[in-house]
């Protein structure tokens, strides 16, 4: 019998990663691309780690895994993984934890630099030859000393506010995990009171993990609150902002206009009325879908999986059970 460990790769990853796999003696490896259950079930019971990107592994398929010692995510979200389980049957759960905090910051100054200059009606003006009804579009706005404020000052907020100080905005910061010192010395100010500090914000943008806290914690009560133009983004996790919320919202002129790569469902209903609200400016979960960022998020889930089994992984990349 092979003493190679075996490696289950559900959802294909960059070449770069897959070539690390090629030419590691110690591992074989299987890529699956069908990620039906009922395949990851009969597929989990052999492998020694695996690597994921956003099919669902609860804890009834993570325990099926007897072998399994880590599960290296494609990604810093690890809300498809079931924590019990894993924390159940010691298994270390990996993130790609320094991959990816510039494509998304990036990406949040392409939706907020899009909608705040109308993109989609301004570039259709002069497509449709309505070059000279310049003057009768929707004005644009500035970012320039606006107000702008990260919710969440982990490795994309910090990433993020270092963009937003390049077009001179007020960088106003709300965690209530990272304490003033570290966002002054950024450039940033704290604020501690969400509801009150809002109705200054001319753009809000959404860096934190979804959880019970999180959930909705944009909605309409917290909408009424802002300036009418506001610049609300999310390209952190879907469910955060209450979408029922935000239709309504827009409608009624609260605020300015939205950028969601994240839905509460993936891919969002056929139906759900954002999708044709021209205020919105959407992205199917790509934030982080670069050329360069996909490169090194697969080389470095695969990586974690090697250091793990060769006892060097840095804690760092680990999620805390
Ligand atoms: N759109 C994409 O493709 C994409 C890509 C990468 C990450 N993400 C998502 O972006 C988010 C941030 O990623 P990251 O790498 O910066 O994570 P991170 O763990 O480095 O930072 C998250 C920050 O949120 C803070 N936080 C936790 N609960 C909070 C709360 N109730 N209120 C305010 N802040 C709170 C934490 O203190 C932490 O500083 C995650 O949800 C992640 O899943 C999305």
């Amino acid at each position: 019998m092979s003493d190679k460990k075996k490696i289950l790769v559900i959802q294909n990853i960059h070449d770069a990663g897959i070539k690390l796999l090629k030419e590691n003696p110690n591992y074989e490896f299987e890529i699956i691309e069908d990620v039906n259950p009922e395949v990851i079930k009969k597929k989990i019971t052999e492998c020694d780690g695996l690597s994921i990107r956003t099919a669902k592994l609860p804890d009834e398929i993570i325990n099926l895994g007897k072998k399994l010692k880590i599960i290296s995510r494609h990604g810093v979200g690890y809300d498809n993984i079931g924590l019990n389980s894993s924390k159940k049957n010691n298994i270390t759960i990996a993130i790609t934890a320094t991959a990816n905090a510039v494509a998304v910051a990036e990406h949040v100054m392409f939706m907020l630099l899009n909608i705040s200059k109308r993109k989609n009606m301004y570039d259709n003006a002069v497509k449709k030859g309505k070059f000279n009804e310049r003057n009768k579009l929707p004005k644009t706005i500035e970012l320039w000393k606006k107000n702008v404020l990260i919710l969440g000052f982990g490795r994309i907020g910090k990433a993020l506010i270092k963009r937003f100080l390049g077009f001179e905005m007020n960088v106003f910061v709300y965690d209530p995990f990272v304490n003033s010192n570290e966002v002054e010395n950024l450039g940033g100010k704290k604020i501690e009171n969400l509801d009150e500090s809002i109705k200054m914000m001319d753009a809000i943008s959404l860096h934190m993990p979804l959880t019970e806290k999180t959930k909705n914690i944009i909605n309409y009560d917290l909408l009424k609150k802002m300036k009418k133009n506001c610049i609300i983004i999310n390209a952190a996790r879907g469910g955060m902002i209450n979408e029922i919320d935000l239709d309504k919202a827009l409608n009624e002129d609260l605020i300015f206009g939205a950028g969601l790569d994240v839905f509460e469902k993936e891919p969002p209903e056929i139906n759900n009325p954002l999708l044709n609200n021209e205020k919105v400016f959407l992205s199917p979960h790509t934030a982080a879908f670069t050329e360069e960022c996909m490169k090194r998020m697969g080389m470095e889930t695969i990586q974690n999986i090697i250091d793990f089994f060769d006892e060097k992984l840095d804690k760092s990349k680990t999620v805390k059970l």
